[in-house]
């Protein structure tokens, strides 16, 4: 058996409820882990809420970090006893223990703990997928400007410090000037507070009028129309979140009139399709962890059973960096 937060239907924190579920064998291509610290992620609450829809009753969470107790047929990257973390699909990480896919469960180095292996496997993948592949054309080189909003947070973070060793001038925005503040003790270049101050205005006077090559935006449709004119002519538009609600349709003949600008949307899930893939993501985000040159930040910790505070506090914008549940 095992303690398991599920939902029966969709809305808001006060549908997660722990239960007593049973716990079988992994079957062939899965694994059953026990988790040490499961990783909280704003994609929870989109499927939460059914922004994101699943089969219900159903799980939610799709980060964590623990040892393997067992392994089904065909699994032959790992073994019962391995230390180990994921980022991964279905949802269901909000456990002590669940049978699961192996394919995106890579071993855990000795050097990275629990605690932060949970913190840092989708965050961490999805910085790493925005700032190394989805990219302008001809690229991002040392120097170039890049805007990222909701700096402060758990995937901004990561992206701030990963910008900073990849040489890049990033601007961050944040919903507060104690996030701003931790946002570029960190690395961010510039840092604008925007809920008070108009970011489209502050990053044209920080290119001095250039604007940037890249908009990284997770926030959707609050920061959707301006974002378009943050960007140079060619700019990309890296759409990755709805923070704030979906982007709402436009039409593409105002790609033009704003300079010919590119547009993106990105999930992690295309980029961890196969487990080659994803080992080579995940031992990427391990070198740069375990060189220091990225540190992870857990700024709050939550037991398991009190899930429902952890996403209240997650959708109220009380948090900074990564967020845990404990098992
Ligand atoms: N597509 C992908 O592959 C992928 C993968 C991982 C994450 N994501 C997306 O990346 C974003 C960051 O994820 P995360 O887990 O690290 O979360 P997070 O950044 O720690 O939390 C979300 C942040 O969004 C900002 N925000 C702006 N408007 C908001 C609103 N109306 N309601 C709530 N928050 C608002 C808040 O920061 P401020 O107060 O500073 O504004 C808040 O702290 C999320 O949108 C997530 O869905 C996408």
């Amino acid at each position: 058996m095992s303690k398991v937060v599920r939902i029966h239907q969709t809305g808001g924190p006060e549908q997660m409820v722990l239960e007593d579920v049973e716990v079988g064998e992994p079957g062939p291509g899965e694994i059953r882990i026990r988790h040490h610290a499961i990783g909280l992620n704003y994609i929870d609450v989109y499927f939460r809420t059914g922004l994101y829809p699943q089969a219900l009753p159903g799980g939610l969470g799709m980060e964590g970090a623990g040892v393997v107790e067992a392994v089904g047929e065909g699994v032959t990257h790992l073994k019962a006893g391995d230390r180990a973390a994921y980022a991964s699909q279905p949802p269901g990480a909000y456990a002590e223990r669940r049978v699961m896919p192996a394919r995106c469960v890579c071993r855990l180095p000795d050097a990275i703990d629990f605690e932060t292996g949970a913190a840092m496997m989708l965050k961490g993948m999805t910085a790493q997928y925005l700032l190394r592949r989805t990219l302008p054309q001809g690229g991002l080189q040392p120097g170039d400007f890049v805007l990222w909003h909701a700096v402060a947070g758990g995937v901004g973070l990561i992206a701030v410090q990963w910008a900073k060793a990849l040489g890049l001038q990033l601007i961050g925005t944040a919903g507060s000037d104690e996030k701003c503040a931790l946002a570029h003790s960190l690395g961010a270049a510039h840092v604008i507070n925007y809920r008070r101050e108009d970011f489209l205005a502050r990053v044209r006077e920080i290119t001095g009028g250039q604007g940037v090559k890249v908009v990284y935006d997770s926030v959707g449709k609050d920061t959707w129309e301006k974002s378009l004119d943050c960007l140079r002519p060619f700019g990309l538009m890296a759409s990755f979140g709805n923070a704030s609600g979906p982007v709402p349709p436009f039409a593409p003949g105002i790609l033009g009139a704003k300079g010919s600008i590119y547009v993106t949307r990105q999930t992690l899930f295309t980029h961890i399709a196969t487990r080659e893939a994803t080992q080579a993501m995940a031992d990427e985000l391990f070198e740069v962890v375990a060189s220091g040159k990225v540190k992870i930040r857990i700024d709050q910790r939550f037991a398991l059973a009190d899930v429902r505070q952890a996403h209240e506090a997650l959708e109220s914008r009380k948090t900074t960096g990564s967020t845990i549940l404990l098992p």
